[in-house]
């Protein structure tokens, strides 16, 4: 079994992505955290060194050996199924889940975190609204491919996420 959590940057994948492993008594993988073991630098140096491009390659490549794996759920970096068919691969090996809550929780959420996103560095409140609006209506299409999308909770509870599961 495996489940792959899909989203903005700020949804909350890897919170919920722990919760759910652990209810279910899978493993835990973040994408990010992955790939930055991998590469033995951190996502901030690996987009400054090789760009966004470079980085993009990274995580196909890490997710083509994480799909390879068994029991576990996935917490992926929010660009992650907009880029190669990397979609079509998490939805051949796996669950999708897309949580997508409003723009402006994720402003909040982001505008409060501590990760550092090279995609969103240095942005204002206003830009940073902007930003989300614009990208999610390229990155949509994909996420909307998910065999399960939870939309509008505010605070989303593994309960609810599991009740969802059940019912597919
Ligand atoms: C990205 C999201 C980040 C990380 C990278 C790019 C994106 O992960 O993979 O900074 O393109 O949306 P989170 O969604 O965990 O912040």
């Amino acid at each position: 079994m495996k489940i792959y959590l899909i989203g903005y940057m700020g949804c909350g994948k890897s919170t919920m992505g722990r919760k759910l492993a652990q209810r279910l008594n899978l493993c835990f993988i973040d994408l990010d955290k992955y790939i930055e073991e991998r590469n033995f630098r951190t996502i901030p140096t690996i987009f400054a060194e090789e760009g966004e491009e470079g980085f993009r390659l990274c995580e196909k490549k890490a997710l083509e050996e994480i799909a390879d794996f068994e029991n576990l759920v996935v917490a992926t970096g929010g660009g992650a199924p907009c880029f190669f068919e990397n979609m079509e691969l998490m939805n051949r090996t796996g669950a999708t889940i897309y949580i997508a809550p409003p723009t402006e929780i994720l402003v909040e959420r982001l505008l409060k975190s501590k990760n550092e996103r090279p995609l969103i560095k240095g942005k204002s409140r206003e830009e940073l609204t902007r930003f989300i609006d614009e990208n999610l209506q390229k990155r949509a299409p994909f996420y909307e491919k998910a065999s399960l999308i939870i939309r509008d909770k505010h605070n989303l509870e593994v309960d609810d996420v599991l009740r969802l599961l059940e019912k597919e």
